[in-house]
């Protein structure tokens, strides 16, 4: 069998490694707690569900979608325009996604040749640098680094590396990082895309997941965004539908056309009912963001807090739905002590590693278990004794 160069540049990940050790102690009926992948465990609200069951119970809905229907293009249009105060046209600006994540590995496709640069950041949510290298581009990372309130500097990009990249991708609040850009981030951003012909893609997909009291809003609010890009939103978090998956990519017109045109020869659409409960989400009662984010807030403050009680510091983060803590001083590496973590206590954590090279010294733990479930990881991490020196 003769297979493709293109897979020699995707390795086999550390997560292999932690569900090996995963299944074995679940096997031996040991503690497991898995905090590594974010996926929510909060429902959708009734008025989502009960609009996925009607779509599912009537037999007329299962035929290919082929395209967005005009009530989800126009519900996002208004969503955008009440949650953001962004114009955008149904008809040419507005792009479902079987989730952001499939667009976010698609994207690149549209814009760049092999060869081309994209600037990706450092650590990043990793399909923001494997879709660009499915595509053929070089990867160029922006460190994303504590010293700058972990903001990229775009200044810092070198000019040679800027003169072969077409698109830049960024997304606040940031995954695994947690970190809010200002305005002046988003503004230069803009500038720094005219100025060099890029394409910005900003994924927005925890707009919703901001902390005590803070708001952000959409990349497309500020003046020129649209010229120069599109935002990818998701459904996954705000509204716990990660596994309807339903994503968006929306702003400039001549993207959301590549992109619509590259789906249509890739996916026959999404499934009908999960139109539905995105139409019954993004216009429906919004208290159900409320729920989520104070269900976070409260893990994020149990996690904290407990853990810097212990001896291990954590900062609590100021958004979305998981921590960035740097790892104990007598580790060497991110793996090595997500392998002990595990190993030792039974808690599945991401190595900051795995999100680029500026992600060592970090390990993500994602929010995405019942504060008791937490409570009982960190007396297990405290029982193990991997907090202290040897
Ligand atoms: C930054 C970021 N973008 C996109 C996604 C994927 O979202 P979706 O479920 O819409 O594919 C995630 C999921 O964790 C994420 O963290």
């Amino acid at each position: 069998m003769r297979f493709s160069k293109r897979m020699d540049r995707f390795g086999e990940s550390i997560f292999t490694q932690l569900l090996e050790v995963k299944r074995q102690r679940t096997e031996a009926g040991e503690f497991v707690v898995d905090l590594s992948v974010g996926t929510p465990n909060i429902p959708p609200a009734d008025h989502i569900r009960d609009a996925l069951s009607q779509g599912i119970d009537d037999g007329t809905q299962y035929i290919y979608a082929i395209n967005d229907k005009e009530n989800l293009l126009e519900a996002v249009a208004k969503w955008y325009k009440k949650r953001y105060g962004v114009d955008l046209d149904p008809k040419t600006e507005i792009c479902s996604l079987l989730g952001s994540q499939e667009g976010l590995a698609h994207i690149a496709l549209c814009v760049v040749d092999e060869g081309e640069v994209v600037l990706v950041p450092d650590p990043c949510y990793p399909v923001f640098a494997d879709g660009p290298l499915l595509a053929g581009a070089d990867v160029h990372y922006m460190p994303q680094k504590k010293e700058h309130n972990y903001i990229i500097q775009l200044k810092a990009i070198p000019e040679e590396v800027i003169k072969r990249a077409k698109m830049i991708l960024v997304s606040y609040p940031n995954n695994p990082t947690t970190a809010i850009a200002p305005d002046s981030f988003y503004k230069d951003l803009i500038t720094f895309a005219k100025q060099h012909d890029l394409i910005v893609v900003h994924d927005n997909a925890y707009s919703e997941l901001v902390f005590d009291g803070k708001k952000v809003g959409s990349f497309l609010a500020y003046e020129g965004a649209k010229e120069v890009g599109v935002e990818f939103n998701s459904l996954s978090k705000t509204y716990g539908m990660a596994g309807a998956r339903i994503g968006f990519c929306v702003g400039n017109d001549a993207v959301v056309s590549r992109m619509k045109r590259l789906k249509s020869n890739i996916d026959y659409g999404m499934f009908l009912p999960v139109q539905k409960a995105a139409i019954a989400a993004i216009t429906g009662d919004q208290r159900c963001i409320a729920t989520t984010r104070s269900i976070y807030q409260s893990r994020r403050d149990v996690l904290c807090e407990g853990f810097t009680r212990i001896g291990w510091a954590m900062d609590k983060p100021e958004a979305t739905m998981f921590i960035w803590a740097n790892i104990p001083a007598h580790y060497h590496t991110s793996s090595e002590f997500a392998m002990d973590l595990v190993k030792k206590a039974g808690l599945i954590v991401t190595p900051g590693s795995a999100f680029g090279p500026s992600g060592e010294g970090y390990v993500r733990l994602a929010l995405v278990q019942d504060e008791e479930v937490l409570k009982q990881a960190i007396k297990a991490v405290d029982e193990s004794g991997i907090l202290k020196a040897v």
